[in-house]
């Protein structure tokens, strides 16, 4: 099993960035955290960061002809935005889930609507890096459970 992991814009400055409400893990020890779960699960990760919207959605349109099976995503700031995101995650049909390190549901109301949430399996969001982890357990259950 192969999943695709996407985090977008600003991302790369976790470790630094509002620690208060971010936590203090960099991007990669989260990766880190991640590959050594899904080793123990039988799957691998691919992780790819942008801050450039369009190549997140080059990289999920490749998916599914990439081999992957599902798609785990912070599309951070693009989430509330990214008509295209939505459009990318529906047009590849692979079951993904939308994860954030923060609450979004607690914070400004802007941060409240996602564009990609319906296209999604569901959302994992105020855990911090357990977020990123939920979701990969998740995940892995569903597309078990699809390929029975
Ligand atoms: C975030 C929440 C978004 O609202 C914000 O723009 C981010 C990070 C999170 O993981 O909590 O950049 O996706």
């Amino acid at each position: 099993m192969k999943i695709l992991l996407i985090n977008g814009p600003n991302l790369q400055l976790l470790g630094t960035r509002e620690p208060g409400i971010y936590g203090s893990d960099t991007l990669d020890s989260i990766i880190g955290e991640v590959k050594a779960l899904a080793a123990e699960l039988g799957c691998t990760i691919e992780a790819f960061q942008s801050n450039v919207e369009g190549e997140l959605v080059s990289r999920i349109g490749e998916a599914a002809a990439g081999g992957f099976d599902g798609i785990i995503i912070n599309a951070a700031a693009y989430t509330h935005t990214s008509v295209a995101l939505r459009d990318a995650i529906s047009a590849v049909a692979l079951p993904a889930i939308e994860v954030h390190l923060s609450n979004t549901a607690r914070r400004e109301e802007f941060r409240h609507h996602s564009f990609i949430a319906p296209v999604c399996l569901g959302v994992i969001a105020g855990f911090g890096k357990n977020s990123y982890l939920l979701a990969l357990r998740a995940l892995h259950a569903e597309i078990l459970q699809k390929n029975k």
